[in-house]
């Protein structure tokens, strides 16, 4: 495998990596005059302004309606990531409406709200899934650079591979695709019990190769790799890395506490400012900027871009607000990747969150462990096997075309486990989860106002298994991960099945199971895409010196989680942007 690289290379990337490290981010700096404010600091926002800000004449303010979490240790410590989305203060507390496809429940859509966005909260799974999907967003867009050659590019300038863990691995890893960027991606230190008897079942049972995902293959099953920091098994992310490296530079200034309510158009449609809540003072305050980026998210730049007339005209004025373009398409195309839930009692001795949780002794070891160098089962994230299958065109006999005219490259239906329970029903006991996901789903949702005040959290409605294909994807995921946990190498280790519970069997009761069992993987994206909102630069159509990018720009959802494709997607920006604007590094 992969060790330390040496040479050159090596020397650039450590001087990266120690900037970065040694950068001091709270130092207070002032831009009067801002070339470009930038609206919201995750993995979109802080890719921006760091590329942005090489060229020392070009001045960025970056404004983050959150604070800097990065001393929580809900945010840095690998295993813990699922405590901070029930923090007050560090994520937007989403729901979707209540679903009529999920027998009315309205599900958790929280999104990230501090330095880092969802960087900082998400599970750190680091995939890029099939080439097909970028070479769509390249013919969508009209922009060649975002086809998979473009983008294979973008992925390697904003990672790099940190391969010099101890733990064997069998699966290969191609470290070629990664660069010398910031963001540190690297595999667990130490496979956990669960991985091999997971990762080998999926393989062997759904007759997929063994891959890493980094490498432009969507379909196939291994053992994932993740963002987080080799050296001590911290969080790396959007903030540490691009935030860090930008807060070096004196033609950047960050704002934290700053809610933005309004994009401001003084010249027509001419965007030249951002009004925002400075939540410290509680004061209204503006700034202005020859340019204004949105990188607010999928729910909040559509929201923004709403509540500064920019939408649905009709929609606009019912709440009172002045139309500056109708674009239509604003809050539309909401897609993501939705999955239902199985649990099993764990084996003693399968490793699990309730060992490192709720066990005292193990609880006291693993804390000891990581607090000395990092090891053990707090500097990872709860089990790491992920699988891809392409189902048998059969499944979706009577659902139409979508599915099985999807490129042959692409999956439908994903599979992951982890050893926190999913749902809220779940015993408190040692316990194996898992899930099946529809990862290339043909409902669309969508985000519109809930009213004209920048308080009110939008609506999200999310048409869940809205199309009768992805609800035949689903089923037949689903039933495929029951079938999977009842191979004699996985009953080994989770013996029982306590969700649905294994008097589940008609298919009435198997789709309420499914509906009640459902969740969001947290990958929303579409709502401002290029192609319709966006033109192939980046830039709101019908508007001047307005550009959105991050998760919302993307037209067609990756076939598996997407962090690694918004690095890359603003790398893209940043570089489209700096181009047209004659302000390259
Ligand atoms: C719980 C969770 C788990 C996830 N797990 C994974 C995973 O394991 N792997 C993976 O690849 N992806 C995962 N994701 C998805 C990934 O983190 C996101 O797709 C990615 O962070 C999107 O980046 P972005 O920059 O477009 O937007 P965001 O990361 O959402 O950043 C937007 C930022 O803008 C700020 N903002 C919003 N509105 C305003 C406003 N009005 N004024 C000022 N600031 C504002 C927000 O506070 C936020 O910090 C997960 C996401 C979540 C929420
Ligand atoms: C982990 O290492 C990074 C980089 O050296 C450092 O900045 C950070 O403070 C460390 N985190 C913890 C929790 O030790
Ligand atoms: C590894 O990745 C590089 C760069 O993407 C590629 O050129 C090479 O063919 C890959 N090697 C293998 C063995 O897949
Ligand atoms: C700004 O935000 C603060 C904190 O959320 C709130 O108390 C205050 O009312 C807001 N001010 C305005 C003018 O909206
Ligand atoms: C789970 O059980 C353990 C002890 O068996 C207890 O310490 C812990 O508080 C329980 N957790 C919850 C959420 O009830
Ligand atoms: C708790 O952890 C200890 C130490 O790893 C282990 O010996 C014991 O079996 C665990 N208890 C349970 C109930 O799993
Ligand atoms: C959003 O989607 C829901 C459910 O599919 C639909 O009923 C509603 O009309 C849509 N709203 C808008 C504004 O498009």
């Amino acid at each position: 495998m992969a060790h330390s690289p040496g040479g050159l290379r090596g020397l650039l990337l450590q001087l990266a990596v120690a900037l970065a490290a040694s950068a001091s981010p709270t130092t207070p700096r002032s831009v009067a005059q801002a070339d470009y404010v930038i609206v919201g600091g995750g993995p979109a926002g802080f890719v921006l302004a760091e590329y942005l800000t090489r060229n020392p004449k070009t001045k960025v303010v970056l404004l983050e309606a959150g604070q800097d979490t990065s001393t929580n240790r809900y945010v840095t410590t690998p295993a813990e990531f699922f405590l901070a989305l029930g923090e007050a203060g560090i994520v937007w507390d989403y729901r979707v409406q209540p679903d009529p496809s999920l027998g009315g429940l309205a599900p958790t859509l929280a999104q990230g709200k501090s330095l880092g966005g969802g960087s900082a909260v998400n599970a750190m799974a680091y995939c890029r899934g099939a080439a097909s999907v970028y070479d769509e967003w390249a013919k969508i867009s009209g922009n060649a650079n975002l086809g998979w050659r473009g983008m294979l590019e973008a992925f390697k300038a904003t990672t790099h591979w940190n391969g010099d863990v101890d733990a064997a691995y069998t699966q290969p890893v191609n470290a070629s695709s990664f660069g010398q960027g910031p963001l540190e991606i690297s595999r667990q230190s130490k496979q956990l019990v669960f991985d091999q008897p997971f990762v080998s079942t999926l393989a062997t049972e759904l007759q997929v190769p063994i891959v890493d995902f980094a490498s432009g293959a969507g379909i196939g099953v291994s053992q994932g790799l993740q963002s987080i920091r080799v050296s001590n098994r911290t969080r790396s992310y959007a903030y540490n890395t691009f935030g860090y490296l930008a807060s070096t530079r004196p033609n950047f200034e960050l704002r934290t506490g700053a809610w933005a309510s309004k994009i401001g158009f003084a010249r027509g449609k001419s965007a030249d400012s951002v009004q925002y809540n400075d939540t410290v003072t509680g004061k209204m305050r503006t700034v202005n900027g020859h340019e204004i980026i949105l990188a607010a998210g999928a729910i909040n730049s559509p929201q923004l871009l709403m509540l500064s007339g920019i939408g649905p005209a009709g929609a606009l004025k019912r709440h009172g607000i002045k139309v500056v373009q109708d674009t239509p398409q604003v809050g539309q195309n909401l897609i993501d990747h939705h999955y239902a839930v199985v649990t099993y009692t764990a084996a003693p001795g399968v490793d699990t969150m309730w060992q490192w949780r709720y066990n005292a002794t193990r609880a006291a070891m693993e804390e000891a462990d990581y607090a000395r160098d990092g090891s053990g089962l707090l500097g990872i994230t709860n089990g790491a096997g992920l699988g891809a299958q392409r189902l048998p065109d059969g499944v979706f006999q009577g659902t139409g075309d979508f599915q099985p005219s999807l490129p042959g490259d692409r999956p439908h239906v994903a599979y992951l486990y982890s050893t926190t329970p999913f749902l809220a029903s779940t015993p408190n006991v040692s316990v194996v989860s898992a899930f099946a996901a529809v990862v290339q789903p043909e409902s669309r949702g969508n985000v519109s106002l809930a009213s004209g005040n920048y308080r009110d959290a939008p609506l999200i409605y999310g048409n869940w298994w809205g199309a009768a294909s992805d609800r035949a994807a689903v089923v037949a995921g689903y039933k495929r991960l029951r079938g999977l946990f009842a191979s004699p190498q996985l009953q080994a280790h989770a013996p029982t099945e306590l969700y649905p519970g294994a008097d589940v069997t008609a298919d009435d009761e198997l789709w309420a199971a499914i509906q009640q069992g459902s969740q969001s993987w947290h990958h929303p994206v579409g709502t401002t895409a290029l192609g319709t909102v966006l033109d192939s630069n980046w830039r709101v159509k019908g508007v001047k010196g307005l550009r959105v990018v991050g998760a919302s720009s993307i037209p067609v959802i990756p076939t598996c989680p997407i962090q690694a494709a918004v690095y890359a997607l603003a790398h893209r920006a940043a570089v489209d942007i700096a181009e047209a604007d004659g302000c390259r590094p």
